[in-house]
């Protein structure tokens, strides 16, 4: 790249549009292609097009909980597999996936594309995604990096966190991701992480990403989280996505003036460049699109998960005359919205699978598509409907507008239209199975009442057929939760903790999820890797060797084949640190006819002893740890112990006990670093919705009469909750991504600085 003129360079760190890269043909480079995922191909059939409803038609998978909820590393791989030959199909060189980033809240309204609260399951479900992926030819970009946990403000909200959970939790979901998997690329991600933007961030980057993790394929800015491209450039963000026209001068100006490096500027255009030449540029065979369906619906069914099933309710013997009951039977929620909800060629409702099979009366329940309130003439229709039948299944979940990415869920109830269904119909005799499609955890306050629940997750295309295949028993539930359900969001760490308008604090460190749940004693509704067989298994004694391999007998007692996933946790029994109560560290899946019996046997390696000592890295403390064989976290069937050789450190007394919340000043002084007060800013990174002074509240109004504007041409409730949103999360730095580049970054910077003078008393 000696004789490569600057802007050259510069041109390739910036992409053409929405989804292609640069092509510089007098050097040999075309353009490639990038589209989301992740848990389908959504490719744009107008490629300049920002609005997302108009995909060529590809293969929807279950989204990420319920993928995550399979805890099944091959069945991920395979279904990255086949994602990753549609992609090549339409001509993708990159898929934006898989989202790796921690639920750090079951609020989070992209929770339903991420995997898990845990992050040794996370990265190692990412890892098999992009082996998959990458396997068919199509790079991956495993996102968004990091520490990235809620939608709120997502274009500037501040993150902070102390060493620690940054390490052992947020980094740590993708570090084997990025070490093991060898992803083409990672993408940056919108937030900030101690005041500085991800895509500005060379610590992260550069230092950590490519220093310490060995990563070699190319950064990308999430979709206009890139403003200034010099700082991006600087730290080790190489692609700026999506790329607008005007912006090279400023980046040529400052390879000139010296504010830039033009070692930096190589390095990044070289990652470009060796991007382009890895993706295959030879015609792919069209994808074979029955195939994956029926992939979907063993990915759906394996990601079922069965909450509950009192006296063996479930599987549905075959002549049981059956009250369907719910709107979402009938038009199922199979995927969630925003950048990955694409456009499947069929979807299979449960109700016509249903119908093929028994004898079916069908009630709407409620409104498909609102948060309504309880309407009591569906209510009415729905009881009459359940009364002659031998089983009622309920099926209520979360409608597309109260779950999306870019919003957060206000609450952690279903529609009160969906509650008061479920205690309508399970009040009036019949035997009553609750179907929940939702992409994350929601409350249950009919529980008691129910005898049988089954989360189907958002179970993509083939969702309908698939639980028509566990219901009737054909399949197992083979899903077992990748996430803790408390029993009410009161009881969540997280509730208590403020969330902007400016930054987020991660009081709770590293108890997160069951790590909390479990080390404060507070009883879930549904704990961490919790899910039911329609079989039963037996273990045996837990053994371990001192080099750390763990075994446990497996056996399969009922009459039926079934699964069991066994979960290995590792508790620190003398630590001189804290550390949560136990930490998943291993995991296999097993499938057993009934009566086999087969020795599990999985290693532990040091790193899952260990824990970050700031100042000195990953630590592992002399002494002893019990090591418990689970089939859930609060289910523990067998335990041994094991004593290391290592490191003795003195004892510090701090966050020993989560139960009493997380004051401030611990978290502070735990922190270390500087922490802002929340106070409200003034920045390029501040939400207009958040500027004080009269000239900032006229730019609400003008951004107010845009939405209008474009809402006219807008059915989709969905979209317009987006479109929405998006407007009150926006801030001056991503007016070019909100106007499709005709705000320029130069113009976004004299609208703000402008709005500023206007705003000072
Ligand atoms: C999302 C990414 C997505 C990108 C492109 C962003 O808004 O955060 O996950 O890949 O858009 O659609």
């Amino acid at each position: 790249m000696d004789d490569w003129s600057v802007s050259e360079k510069v041109a390739l760190t910036c992409g053409d549009g929405q989804w292609p890269t640069r092509a510089l043909p007098a050097r040999g480079v075309p353009s490639i292609v990038l589209s989301d995922g992740p848990h389908g191909v959504r490719r744009p059939r107008d490629a300049a097009a920002l609005m997302m409803n108009d995909a060529e038609p590809a293969t929807c998978f279950p989204t990420g909980s319920a993928l995550a909820a399979t805890w099944d590393p091959d069945l991920v791989h395979e279904v990255g597999a086949a994602l990753g030959a549609e992609a090549r199909a339409l001509g993708v060189a990159v898929l934006l996936g898989p989202g790796a980033n921690i639920k750090r809240t079951p609020l989070c309204g992209r929770n339903f594309e991420y995997f898990s609260e845990d992050p040794f399951l996370s990265a190692t479900l990412a890892t098999a995604w992009i082996a998959g992926v990458q396997g068919a030819g199509v790079g991956a970009s495993l996102k968004h990096f990091a520490v990235n946990n809620c939608e709120f403000r997502r274009y500037g909200i501040d993150t902070y966190v102390d060493e620690r959970a940054l390490r052992e939790i947020y980094l740590a979901s993708f570090e084997a991701a990025v070490v093991e998997g060898r992803p083409a690329t990672v993408m940056a991600a919108y937030n900030r992480l101690h005041g500085t933007h991800c895509t500005e961030h060379r610590w992260l980057l550069t230092d950590l990403l490519r220093g310490e993790w060995g990563f070699e394929g190319l950064v990308v800015s999430d979709w206009g989280a890139t403003f200034d491209r010099v700082p991006a450039i600087a730290a080790g963000c190489d692609l700026q996505m999506p790329g607008f026209p005007g912006t090279d001068e400023d980046v040529v100006a400052a390879v000139r003036d010296g504010r830039l490096s033009d070692v930096d500027l190589t390095a990044a255009a070289r990652r470009v460049v060796c991007l382009v030449r890895r993706s295959s540029t030879e015609p792919a065979p069209t994808a074979d699109l029955d195939r994956h369906h029926a992939l979907a619906r063993r990915a759906a069914a394996a990601g079922t998960v069965l909450l509950r099933n009192d006296d063996g309710l479930l599987p549905l013997p075959p002549g049981t005359k059956l009250a369907v009951i719910g709107a979402f039977a009938r038009e199922p929620r199979y995927q969630g919205a925003g950048s990955s909800r694409m456009n499947p060629p069929r979807v299979d409702d449960a109700l016509s699978a249903l119908r093929e099979e028994f004898d079916v009366v069908y009630a709407e329940g409620y409104e498909r598509h609102t948060d309504t309130a309880p309407d009591p003439r569906l209510l009415a229709k729905a009881r009459a409907a359940a009364r002659d039948c031998d089983v009622a299944l309920v099926f209520v979940g979360l409608p597309e507008t109260a779950e999306t990415e870019g919003v957060d869920r206000a609450h952690l109830r279903l529609p009160a239209a969906h509650d008061a269904l479920v205690t309508a119909v399970s009040g009036a005799g019949t035997r009553t199975v609750v179907i929940l499609q939702n992409g994350a955890p929601v409350e249950m306050p009919w529980l008691d009442g129910v005898p049988a629940v089954v989360e189907a997750y958002l179970g993509g295309q083939a969702g309908g057929s698939a639980l028509a295949d566990v219901l009737t028993g054909r399949v197992e539930p083979g899903g077992r939760l990748a996430e803790t359900f408390p029993v009410r969001w009161g009881d969540h760490p997280v509730s208590a903790m403020p969330v902007g308008p400016r930054r987020v604090e991660y009081r709770e460190s590293l108890y997160v999820g069951y790590r909390y749940f479990d080390s404060a004693g507070v009883r879930p509704l549904f704990p961490f890797g919790h899910g039911l067989s329609y079989t039963t298994f037996s273990w045996g004694p837990l053994t371990v060797s001192d080099e750390g391999e763990v075994a446990v007998d497996i056996t399969n007692t009922g009459d039926r084949a079934g699964s069991e996933v066994v979960q290995i946790y590792v508790r620190d029994e003398e630590a001189a640190r804290f550390r949560p109560a136990q930490e998943l560290k291993a995991f296999r899946k097993v499938t057993l006819d009934p009566g086999r019996t087969e020795t599990v046997r999985l290693r532990l390696d040091r790193r899952a002893f260990a824990y970050w000592v700031p100042g000195t890295g990953w630590t592992v403390e002399a002494g002893t740890f019990e090591i418990r064989a689970g089939a859930s976290s609060r289910d523990i069937r067998a335990t041994a112990t094991i004593t290391l050789d290592g490191a003795t450190l003195p004892s510090t007394v701090e966050y020993r006990d989560p139960r009493g919340g997380f004051p401030r000043d611990e978290f502070l002084a735990l922190h270390g670093g500087p922490v802002p007060e929340d106070a409200p800013e003034y920045t390029m990174d501040t939400a207009f919705e958040d500027m004080p002074g009269a000239a900032a509240a006229l730019l609400r109004g003008v951004l107010r009469t845009a939405e209008t504007v474009v809402n006219r041409t807008v059915d989709d409730p969905v979209t317009r909750l987006l479109i929405s949103q998006t407007r009150k999360d926006a801030n001056p730095r991503i007016l070019p991504l909100v106007s499709d580049g005709r705000i320029t970054p130069r113009m976004a910077r004299a609208l703000f600085r402008l709005v500023r003078a206007r705003s000072r008393p």
